[in-house]
């Protein structure tokens, strides 16, 4: 039985202090719920957001990681300075840092690796451009990211590993993907755990899609067999709307 993992990801947004009145503000209107929640912030913001979301049973990620132990790394954070923390969620390879900064799933693997030493859950990303879907290829590049990033990782670890399905195309565009097109993608990804690690492990891996999700469109997402979850962007900078999704 998979529960349901609803993630805010605020990407580049909030201050602390804007952090600080968006946790006043959910936490006024989070009466709980059946799904897993969890807001992944910047750096900046996680030691307070932990603060303030104890004992409410939302969760707290970081949106990025180095997979080194430690070192001379200028600008970069370690594993373990997330976990002093008490960050329970860490995002990688999203398409935006594969874009902008290099990752590849080379790295996406190391850094999984390092998180799947402690307690911190990786969510990993996958996901093609427009160009790719419109050349009928996505499905084959999305099958690489899977192999690259998750090469060498026990099965026991895979199970800890939540999968988000961004479509490039659909990431801050408006253009959600139909739920038929999310959930095909979704149910290829948990084929593609299943060839990779066995039916046991895929049936407990947490899918979630991403792109453009909002109110109007998370029932309709979150209803299909495949899709145990939602990563979310835009729409989780303002409480109000989170809390819709997650109630939805
Ligand atoms: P939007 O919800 O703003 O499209 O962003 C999706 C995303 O990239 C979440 O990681």
């Amino acid at each position: 039985m998979r529960i349901p993992f609803i993630a805010g990801n605020w990407k580049m947004f909030k201050t602390k202090a804007e952090a600080k009145a968006f946790a006043e503000e959910f936490a006024a209107l989070y009466q709980g719920t059946d799904v897993r929640t969890a807001i992944c912030a910047p750096f900046t913001d996680l030691e307070l957001l932990v603060e303030l979301f104890r004992g409410t049973g939302i969760g707290v990620g970081a949106q990025n990681v180095h997979f080194a132990e430690e070192g001379a790394y200028t600008g970069e954070v370690s594993v373990k300075m997330l976990e002093e923390i008490g960050v329970d969620y860490c995002i990688v390879g999203h398409s935006e840092r594969r874009q902008y900064f290099a990752e590849t799933d080379e790295t996406v693997n190391l850094k999984l690796k390092k998180l799947l030493e402690g307690p911190i859950r990786p969510i990993m990303c996958v996901g093609e451009s427009l160009e790719q879907r419109d050349a009928g290829v996505l499905f084959d590049f999305v099958k690489g990211q899977l192999e690259g990033g998750l090469a060498d990782i026990a099965p026991e670890d895979i199970k800890k590993i939540v999968i988000a399905y961004e479509p490039i195309w659909a990431i801050g565009t408006g253009r959600t993907a139909t739920p038929e097109q999310a959930e095909e993608m979704c149910a290829f990804i948990r084929a593609t755990l299943i060839d990779m690690f066995g039916e046991e492990v895929a049936d407990e891996v947490i899918i979630q899609y991403g792109g453009s999700v909002k109110p109007a469109n998370a029932t309709d997402i979150m209803n299909q067999d495949e899709i145990d979850g939602a990563l979310v962007g835009g729409a989780s900078l303002k409480a109000p709307d989170f809390m819709q999704i997650i109630d939805f």
